[in-house]
């Protein structure tokens, strides 16, 4: 990793694309694996029901986002007055009234950010993580599934970044290194800057799609119909595009300086945020704006040790793409 990769990709790159379709294609989730899913949510729908009959139930991240592996595990968000008992006392009472429907490994975990009762599924063997009254996660989960209709290149490339994640051990928050949400909002927000435009900057536009969760505003132009062809003037190959993502990462993303935007479909100034000095725990090391919690980093898991890890990869993955003979399988070797 002595050798510095040139700023332009290999002339050869796209001898890769076929492999990394052919892996894109192998990772979507089967329709064995839909099925599945599907039966878990009704079982799950059936069990809410008796205890809570006016709950709304709603899939939120990657069951939903169509960003979803078939490693995925399935996340639920039920949806209630909570009345004067909080939140934490519902998931208590949820989780007694899963074990008592035979589902398994019930865990209320209440200590997080986004408190969650985990439990998994007897018949499919899924893992599954609900959550109460999460709007924000199912209003930021529409705009990822939105984006992803726009160009395809946009799901290839996030299936493939997320693959490489899990395989090199750098998709794990709770080790300072970012979530799979993060990940997909690197990818959205790397296809916004392409020259081209590979895709548009949809809070940008006049919205047509507007809810407002806890005071946050959540808008944007949804009409995705209207944009299909959009990125069809840029050319560029899903393997050109993985070695791009890789380099910005690896050397052109100033990370002491800037933050990347989804919601202005560019990069701006950790200044403009007051993003520049550690508050408690946010380092703001490594700096990913989430889209409508404007004021949430999604970097700041990512600590001093982390951030040299994760650019180590970036990397590696560039170099790998830019000189291996066998970049297909060397890029996503496990760590
Ligand atoms: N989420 C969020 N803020 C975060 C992390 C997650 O709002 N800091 C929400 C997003 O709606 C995201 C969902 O939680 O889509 C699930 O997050 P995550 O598990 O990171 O992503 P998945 O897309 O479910 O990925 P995986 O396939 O790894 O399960
Ligand atoms: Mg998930």
């Amino acid at each position: 990793r002595t050798r510095r990769p040139p700023a332009e990709c290999r002339h050869d790159i796209d001898a890769f694309t076929p492999g990394l379709l052919a892996l894109y294609e192998s990772l979507k989730p089967s329709e064995e694996h839909m099925s599945k899913q599907k039966q878990l949510v009704d079982s799950l729908a059936k069990s809410v029901s008796k205890e809570w009959p006016n709950a709304q139930m709603h899939l939120y991240g990657s069951c939903a986002n169509s960003f979803g592996t078939s490693h995925s595990d399935v996340d639920v968000c039920l949806e209630m007055e909570i009345g004067t008992e909080g939140a934490v006392e519902v998931l208590l009472r949820l989780a007694d009234v899963l074990r008592t429907d035979g589902f398994e490994n019930v865990e209320a975990i209440t200590g997080a950010r986004v408190p969650i009762v985990r439990m998994s599924d007897p018949g499919s063997g899924f893992s599954c993580d609900i959550c109460i009254n999460n709007l924000l996660a199912v209003a930021n989960t529409k705009l990822l599934k939105d984006y992803a209709q726009i160009d395809q290149r946009l799901p290839q490339l996030a299936f493939l970044v997320k693959h490489w994640a899990k395989q090199r051990a750098v998709n794990e928050t709770y080790r300072g290194t970012l979530s799979s949400y993060a990940y997909v909002l690197m990818c959205i927000s790397f296809l916004q800057q392409r020259e081209p435009k590979i895709l548009p900057c949809l809070q940008a536009m006049e919205p047509t799609y507007a809810l407002t969760v806890d005071g946050t505003e959540c808008a944007y132009f949804d009409k995705i119909d209207q944009l299909q062809g959009f990125g069809a003037d840029n050319k560029a190959s899903i393997a050109e595009l993985l070695w791009g993502f890789f380099h910005y990462w690896a050397s052109q993303h100033h990370y002491k300086r800037d933050v990347i935007s989804v919601r202005l479909g560019k990069t701006i100034s950790k200044q403009e945020k007051s993003w520049t000095t550690r508050v408690g725990n946010d380092r703001h090391l490594m700096c990913i704006e989430d889209p409508f919690e404007i004021g949430h980093d999604l970097g700041r898991v990512v600590d001093r040790q982390t951030i040299r890890i994760l650019r180590e990869e970036m990397e590696r993955a560039a170099a790998v793409l830019q000189y291996d003979d066998d970049p297909c399988v060397t890029l996503f070797e496990p760590y």
